[in-house]
């Protein structure tokens, strides 16, 4: 196909992504957008494949073979509950393309250098002949794009790797020894990850430098992020999301594809805005995530005495409290996502408004394991969009609410973290779930929450605890007010 087609249709898909992100920003519009995109993504495939630089259509037909058996494989396996882990996974396959990508392509472009300065030289072809042929083949400007592709796609590829660890609560995490002084390790890998990136983009043909500063990379990737304190994973996920956008980009110029060039910018730019709505939604500063000392610290309250006070109910004792009640607020959480309870939440949800009461619903930005979390499970239940408030907006209405029901929620209502200095989630913004008239939180136990520590609102005076799965107390709830 002619290369003025190839750039017109890349400019075609790259206006779909744009048209597709603008439509992400609005729920109402979000369907549509997510629509767009994926008909800039078609467009950009289909294009690519007419492209000259596609030699062998054998090895892609088994790659596009290989891949779909494990994508719907994974599809078929994967709880849904597992998703935020998995699509932490995806970001990390998305580094380990632009690692593997951008060295073939070095490796590619040697081959063809040697081959360049035999041709014009013979066998007696020198070190000089191959260096002209490797310049006219890789030229150094180029350099910086490569070893960009190896930094970013290797730190993006074991940093995921933990953080899907991190969110499935895999075991083998704990049996980990601490690293000793992580941030002078992390200081001390970030400046020879710098020197051989130096190295690499100045001596972009040595294959050797460049697979050095993949695998220094990845060290580091995994030292960032196993040492990064529990409550502080949503602005890692988002950071990671942005990472493996820049490293595609830079694998767009290794590659001269400008369509990955606008794509992986596009995917960057939106991560770094995601990233900054994490680190606000926890009142924290990026390189006090990453470079902070944040974890759980030892000398707070045990859970022992923090729960000496807490009061169970039942189905038929908050049926009893919903059926004089005015307004109703209910604050979702992970334990939602488990329980798959948002179908159960929405025939909830009409139920009382049937019966004259106000429901809305307070949406944490860190609510779930991944960003947007609450919002994706409630809009696959129907519950309109107009019920759910972000946490300024429902915090400031709290107070006059009569019932909150906490289904699931635990770090993302802790009241520690306005109260408690010491505490690990100090300054991180909360639903006030517990200014409202009486709280009901709807969990299994007392078990803690992601950032794995006691939460005083369990035994507050005006907390009632229902200790149920979230799907089951929910349809019991429902009965109790139907027979009330
Ligand atoms: P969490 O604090 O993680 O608490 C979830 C609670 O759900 C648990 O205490 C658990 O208690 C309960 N639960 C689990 N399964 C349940 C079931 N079947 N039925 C009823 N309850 C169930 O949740 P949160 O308030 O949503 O906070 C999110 C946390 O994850 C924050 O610390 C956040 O920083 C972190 N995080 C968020 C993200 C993003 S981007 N959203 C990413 C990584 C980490 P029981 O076991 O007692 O039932």
């Amino acid at each position: 196909m002619n290369r003025v087609w190839i750039d017109l249709a890349y400019l075609l898909a790259a206006v779909f992504f744009i048209l597709g992100l603008k439509g992400l920003t609005k729920p109402r519009t979000a369907v549509r957008g997510n629509l767009l995109g994926a008909i800039g993504m078609l467009i950009a495939v289909v294009v690519t494949l007419f492209d000259h630089q596609v030699v062998s259509f054998d090895l892609i037909v088994v790659g596009v073979l290989i891949g779909s058996v494990i994508g719907v494989v994974l599809a078929i396996k994967i709880k849904m509950e597992q998703m935020p882990e998995m699509v932490a996974l995806l970001n990390g396959f998305g580094g380990a393309a632009s690692l593997f990508v951008a060295g073939a392509e070095v490796y590619h472009r040697v081959q063809l250098a040697w081959g360049a300065a035999i041709t014009a030289a013979g066998e007696a072809a020198t070190a000089t002949d191959f260096a002209t042929a490797l310049n006219a083949n890789l030229p150094t400007g180029t350099g910086a794009a490569i070893a960009a592709s190896g930094l970013i796609g290797a730190l993006t590829l074991s940093g995921s790797v933990v953080a899907f660890a991190k969110l499935a609560e895999q075991q083998w995490l704990r049996k980990i020894p601490p690293i000793p002084r992580p941030q002078i390790v992390n200081i001390v890998l970030g400046l020879l990850a710098i020197l051989l990136f130096a190295i690499v983009a100045n001596n972009p043909g040595s294959q050797g430098m460049y697979w050095l500063l993949a695998l220094v990379s990845l060290v580091l990737g995994y030292s960032l992020t196993i040492s990064i304190g529990g409550a502080d994973m949503p602005v890692v996920i988002a950071l990671l999301n942005s990472y493996s956008g820049l490293a595609a980009a830079a694998t767009g110029f290794v590659l001269q594809n400008n369509v990955l060039i606008i794509a992986g910018s596009l995917v960057g730019a939106s991560g770094v805005i995601l990233t900054k709505i994490m680190c606000d939604a926890m009142n924290r500063s990026l390189p006090a995530v990453l470079f902070g000392t944040l974890g759980p610290k030892a000398d707070g309250p045990s859970a022992d005495e923090v729960y000496k006070n807490v009061k169970a109910t039942s189905a038929d004792e908050i049926a009893m409290l919903l059926d004089v009640a005015q307004r109703v607020v209910i604050v979702p959480g992970y334990g939602m996502a488990v329980a798959q309870a948002q179908h159960a939440v929405r025939d909830l949800t009409n139920l009382l408004k049937s019966k004259g009461i106000e429901v809305e619903f307070g949406i944490h930005p860190v609510a779930g394991r991944m960003p947007g979390h609450m919002n994706v499970l409630l809009a696959e239940a129907d519950i309109p969009y107009d019920l759910l408030k972000e946490m300024d907006d429902i915090n400031a209405t709290l107070e006059q609410t009569d019932v909150c029901l906490v289904v699931g929620a635990n770090d993302t209502v802790n009241p520690d973290a306005r109260t408690n200095p010491n505490s690990p989630i100090a300054g991180m913004p909360i639903i006030n779930a517990d200014k409202a008239r009486t709280c009901v939180v709807i969990k299994r136990s007392l078990s803690p929450g992601f950032a794995g520590i006691p939460n005083p609102l369990f035994s507050a005076d005006n907390s009632l605890m229902f200790f149920a799965d979230g799907k089951q107390a929910i349809v019991d709830i429902i009965n109790a007010v139907k027979a009330g």
